[in-house]
Protein backbone atom coordinates (compact mmCIF):
# COMPACT_ATOMS: atom_id res chain seq x y z
CA UNK A 1 0.00 0.00 0.00
CA UNK A 2 0.94 3.66 -1.16
CA UNK A 3 1.75 5.65 2.01
CA UNK A 4 1.72 9.72 2.13
CA UNK A 5 5.30 10.48 1.10
CA UNK A 6 7.26 13.70 1.93
CA UNK A 7 8.19 15.95 -0.66
CA UNK A 8 11.38 17.17 1.16
CA UNK A 9 13.39 15.19 3.91
CA UNK A 10 15.81 17.05 5.64
CA UNK A 11 18.35 15.00 8.02
CA UNK A 12 21.23 15.53 11.08
CA UNK A 13 23.20 12.85 10.41
CA UNK A 14 24.49 12.48 14.10
CA UNK A 15 26.40 9.76 16.31
CA UNK A 16 28.82 8.43 14.21
CA UNK A 17 31.51 9.08 16.68
CA UNK A 18 29.05 7.65 19.34
CA UNK A 19 29.34 4.56 16.86
CA UNK A 20 33.02 4.21 16.78
CA UNK A 21 34.02 4.32 20.50
CA UNK A 22 31.22 1.82 20.65
CA UNK A 23 33.46 -0.39 18.43
CA UNK A 24 37.19 1.26 19.80
CA UNK A 25 37.35 3.04 16.60
CA UNK A 26 38.31 6.38 15.34
CA UNK A 27 35.53 9.02 15.19
CA UNK A 28 37.32 8.88 11.59
CA UNK A 29 36.23 5.61 11.47
CA UNK A 30 32.43 6.16 12.46
CA UNK A 31 32.01 9.36 9.86
CA UNK A 32 33.43 6.77 7.24
CA UNK A 33 30.84 4.11 8.12
CA UNK A 34 28.34 7.03 7.65
CA UNK A 35 28.70 7.36 4.10
CA UNK A 36 26.91 3.88 3.41
CA UNK A 37 23.16 5.50 4.76
CA UNK A 38 23.73 8.68 2.70
CA UNK A 39 23.83 6.39 -0.15
CA UNK A 40 21.41 4.36 1.33
CA UNK A 41 19.05 7.89 1.45
CA UNK A 42 19.79 9.07 -1.65
CA UNK A 43 18.67 5.53 -3.47
CA UNK A 44 15.56 5.20 -1.27
CA UNK A 45 14.40 9.28 -2.52
CA UNK A 46 14.98 8.31 -5.67
CA UNK A 47 13.31 4.98 -5.66
CA UNK A 48 10.22 6.61 -4.14
CA UNK A 49 9.94 9.55 -5.88
CA UNK A 50 10.75 11.94 -2.98
CA UNK A 51 11.91 15.21 -5.04
CA UNK A 52 14.20 16.82 -2.55
CA UNK A 53 16.85 15.98 0.43
CA UNK A 54 18.73 17.99 2.20
CA UNK A 55 22.07 16.68 4.59
CA UNK A 56 23.69 18.22 7.22
CA UNK A 57 27.19 17.28 6.55
CA UNK A 58 29.16 19.82 8.59
CA UNK A 59 27.32 22.59 10.21
CA UNK A 60 29.18 26.12 10.78
CA UNK A 61 29.72 25.14 14.72
CA UNK A 62 31.62 21.59 13.60
CA UNK A 63 34.76 24.24 12.93
CA UNK A 64 35.50 24.20 16.56
CA UNK A 65 36.48 20.35 16.48
CA UNK A 66 39.94 19.01 16.77
CA UNK A 67 41.75 19.80 13.65
CA UNK A 68 42.70 15.92 12.66
CA UNK A 69 38.93 15.57 12.83
CA UNK A 70 38.18 18.38 10.70
CA UNK A 71 40.69 17.82 8.10
CA UNK A 72 39.89 13.83 7.78
CA UNK A 73 36.15 15.52 7.39
CA UNK A 74 36.80 17.27 4.68
CA UNK A 75 39.14 14.90 2.69
CA UNK A 76 36.34 12.47 2.80
CA UNK A 77 33.84 14.79 1.42
CA UNK A 78 36.18 15.00 -1.12
CA UNK A 79 36.65 11.34 -1.96
CA UNK A 80 32.98 10.77 -1.52
CA UNK A 81 31.88 12.82 -3.81
CA UNK A 82 34.73 12.39 -6.62
CA UNK A 83 33.73 8.35 -5.59
CA UNK A 84 30.12 9.06 -6.12
CA UNK A 85 29.38 11.79 -8.81
CA UNK A 86 28.80 9.52 -12.07
CA UNK A 87 26.78 6.72 -10.01
CA UNK A 88 25.14 9.89 -8.42
CA UNK A 89 24.51 11.49 -12.12
CA UNK A 90 23.41 8.67 -13.52
CA UNK A 91 20.69 8.55 -11.09
CA UNK A 92 19.26 11.77 -12.05
CA UNK A 93 20.48 13.46 -8.90
CA UNK A 94 20.73 17.00 -8.62
CA UNK A 95 23.63 17.93 -6.22
CA UNK A 96 23.63 21.35 -4.52
CA UNK A 97 26.25 22.50 -2.10
CA UNK A 98 24.71 25.30 0.74
CA UNK A 99 26.62 27.22 3.34
CA UNK A 100 29.72 29.02 3.40
CA UNK A 101 32.18 28.22 0.64
CA UNK A 102 34.63 30.65 0.96
CA UNK A 103 35.71 29.02 4.22
CA UNK A 104 36.39 25.57 2.24
CA UNK A 105 39.81 23.93 1.29
CA UNK A 106 40.42 24.55 -2.52
CA UNK A 107 40.40 20.89 -3.39
CA UNK A 108 36.61 20.52 -1.78
CA UNK A 109 35.43 23.56 -3.62
CA UNK A 110 36.63 22.64 -7.00
CA UNK A 111 35.28 19.23 -6.11
CA UNK A 112 32.10 20.63 -5.27
CA UNK A 113 31.86 22.98 -7.86
CA UNK A 114 32.46 20.00 -10.40
CA UNK A 115 29.61 18.25 -8.98
CA UNK A 116 26.84 21.03 -9.50
CA UNK A 117 27.87 21.55 -13.29
CA UNK A 118 27.66 17.63 -13.77
CA UNK A 119 24.35 17.22 -12.60
CA UNK A 120 22.51 20.84 -12.87
CA UNK A 121 20.05 19.60 -15.37
CA UNK A 122 19.08 16.49 -13.44
CA UNK A 123 15.78 15.92 -11.97
CA UNK A 124 15.60 12.97 -10.00
CA UNK A 125 16.53 14.03 -6.67
CA UNK A 126 17.42 17.78 -5.91
CA UNK A 127 19.97 16.72 -3.08
CA UNK A 128 21.30 19.28 -0.95
CA UNK A 129 24.23 18.84 1.63
CA UNK A 130 24.77 21.50 3.96
CA UNK A 131 28.58 22.18 4.13
CA UNK A 132 29.44 24.96 7.17
CA UNK A 133 26.39 25.79 7.02
CA UNK A 134 24.50 27.64 10.00
CA UNK A 135 21.00 28.59 9.86
CA UNK A 136 20.87 31.88 11.46
CA UNK A 137 24.09 32.79 8.97
CA UNK A 138 21.07 31.87 6.29
CA UNK A 139 18.95 34.18 7.27
CA UNK A 140 21.30 37.09 8.38
CA UNK A 141 23.01 36.54 4.17
CA UNK A 142 18.93 36.49 2.96
CA UNK A 143 18.17 39.75 5.46
CA UNK A 144 21.52 41.63 4.27
CA UNK A 145 21.11 40.76 0.51
CA UNK A 146 17.21 41.82 0.66
CA UNK A 147 18.88 45.14 2.15
CA UNK A 148 20.88 45.90 -0.16
CA UNK A 149 18.30 45.56 -2.73
CA UNK A 150 16.26 48.08 -1.11
CA UNK A 151 19.54 50.53 -1.09
CA UNK A 152 19.83 50.17 -4.80
CA UNK A 153 15.64 50.94 -5.06
CA UNK A 154 15.12 47.70 -6.66
CA UNK A 155 12.45 46.53 -4.06
CA UNK A 156 10.71 48.58 -0.97
CA UNK A 157 10.96 47.25 2.31
CA UNK A 158 7.37 46.95 2.38
CA UNK A 159 8.02 44.11 -0.56
CA UNK A 160 9.77 42.36 1.62
CA UNK A 161 7.13 39.13 2.28
CA UNK A 162 7.65 35.60 3.23
CA UNK A 163 7.99 34.40 -0.31
CA UNK A 164 10.84 37.18 -0.88
CA UNK A 165 12.52 36.42 1.69
CA UNK A 166 12.18 32.46 1.31
CA UNK A 167 13.62 33.37 -2.47
CA UNK A 168 16.87 34.65 -1.03
CA UNK A 169 17.71 31.48 1.78
CA UNK A 170 20.05 29.32 0.55
CA UNK A 171 17.13 26.79 -0.26
CA UNK A 172 15.68 28.63 -2.49
CA UNK A 173 13.30 27.11 -4.98
CA UNK A 174 12.32 24.55 -2.73
CA UNK A 175 9.44 23.08 -0.84
CA UNK A 176 10.37 23.21 2.77
CA UNK A 177 10.78 20.28 4.23
CA UNK A 178 7.77 18.07 5.32
CA UNK A 179 9.65 15.77 7.63
CA UNK A 180 13.10 16.63 9.50
CA UNK A 181 15.24 12.95 10.55
CA UNK A 182 17.83 13.67 13.79
CA UNK A 183 19.52 10.26 14.15
CA UNK A 184 21.59 9.83 17.77
CA UNK A 185 19.17 10.75 20.24
CA UNK A 186 19.44 14.31 20.89
CA UNK A 187 16.47 16.15 20.16
CA UNK A 188 17.43 19.51 19.01
CA UNK A 189 17.31 21.20 15.44
CA UNK A 190 21.26 22.41 16.11
CA UNK A 191 20.86 25.51 13.64
CA UNK A 192 20.11 23.55 10.57
CA UNK A 193 17.14 25.64 8.33
CA UNK A 194 15.75 27.58 10.74
CA UNK A 195 13.16 29.15 8.77
CA UNK A 196 12.93 26.39 6.48
CA UNK A 197 11.78 24.33 9.33
CA UNK A 198 8.66 26.05 10.67
CA UNK A 199 6.02 23.65 10.30
CA UNK A 200 8.46 20.50 9.32
CA UNK A 201 7.52 17.50 11.13
CA UNK A 202 9.45 16.51 13.57
CA UNK A 203 11.49 13.05 13.72
CA UNK A 204 13.70 11.90 16.26
CA UNK A 205 15.43 8.25 16.29
CA UNK A 206 18.11 6.94 19.07
CA UNK A 207 19.60 4.82 16.23
CA UNK A 208 23.55 6.00 15.57
CA UNK A 209 23.58 7.47 12.05
CA UNK A 210 26.08 4.47 10.88
CA UNK A 211 23.40 2.21 12.09
CA UNK A 212 20.01 3.90 9.66
CA UNK A 213 19.36 1.84 7.18
CA UNK A 214 16.41 1.60 4.48
CA UNK A 215 14.46 0.17 7.24
CA UNK A 216 15.18 3.06 9.70
CA UNK A 217 13.91 5.24 6.56
CA UNK A 218 10.76 3.62 6.03
CA UNK A 219 9.67 3.70 9.86
CA UNK A 220 10.98 7.60 9.91
CA UNK A 221 8.53 7.99 6.56
CA UNK A 222 5.45 5.53 8.39
CA UNK A 223 5.79 8.16 11.28
CA UNK A 224 5.49 11.05 9.27
CA UNK A 225 2.15 9.61 6.53
CA UNK A 226 0.49 9.24 10.18
CA UNK A 227 0.76 12.71 11.01
CA UNK A 228 -2.07 15.27 10.87
CA UNK A 229 -0.50 18.33 9.71
CA UNK A 230 -2.76 21.18 10.59
CA UNK A 231 -0.30 24.60 9.59
CA UNK A 232 -2.09 26.42 12.59
CA UNK A 233 -5.82 25.21 12.27
CA UNK A 234 -7.64 22.85 14.32
CA UNK A 235 -8.03 19.18 13.64
CA UNK A 236 -11.68 19.60 12.90
CA UNK A 237 -10.88 22.15 10.20
CA UNK A 238 -8.51 19.64 8.63
CA UNK A 239 -10.53 16.70 9.19
CA UNK A 240 -13.54 18.78 7.04
CA UNK A 241 -11.15 19.29 4.58
CA UNK A 242 -10.13 22.73 5.06
CA UNK A 243 -7.49 23.63 3.29
CA UNK A 244 -4.68 25.70 5.26
CA UNK A 245 -3.20 29.10 3.78
CA UNK A 246 0.25 27.60 4.00
CA UNK A 247 2.85 25.79 1.22
C1 LIG B 1 27.82 14.07 13.43
O1 LIG B 1 28.17 12.97 14.24
C2 LIG B 1 28.32 13.86 12.07
C3 LIG B 1 29.14 14.72 11.40
C4 LIG B 1 29.61 16.01 11.96
C5 LIG B 1 29.64 14.39 10.05
C6 LIG B 1 28.64 13.87 9.09
C7 LIG B 1 29.36 13.21 7.99
C8 LIG B 1 29.02 12.05 7.41
C9 LIG B 1 27.78 11.33 7.72
C10 LIG B 1 29.95 11.47 6.42
C11 LIG B 1 29.40 11.28 5.07
C12 LIG B 1 28.77 12.49 4.51
C13 LIG B 1 28.79 12.81 3.19
C14 LIG B 1 27.97 13.97 2.73
C15 LIG B 1 29.58 12.07 2.18
P1 LIG B 1 29.11 13.21 15.52
O2 LIG B 1 30.52 13.16 15.08
O3 LIG B 1 28.71 14.51 16.18
O4 LIG B 1 28.73 12.00 16.41
P2 LIG B 1 28.71 11.95 18.02
O5 LIG B 1 27.60 12.87 18.48
O6 LIG B 1 28.41 10.52 18.31
O7 LIG B 1 30.06 12.38 18.50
Amino acid sequence: MSILLPRHVAIVMDGNGRWARARGALRADGHRAGVEPVRTVIEECVRRGIGALTLFAFSSENWGRPRDEVMGLMSLFVESLEAEIDELHRRGVCVRFIGERDELDVRLRTSMAGSERITADNTALALQIAVSYGGRSDILSAARSLAARVERHEITSAQIDEPTFSAALALAGLPDPDLFIRTGGEQRISNFLLWNLAYTELYFTELLWPDFDAAAFEAALQHFAARQRRFGLTGEQIDAGEQPGLP
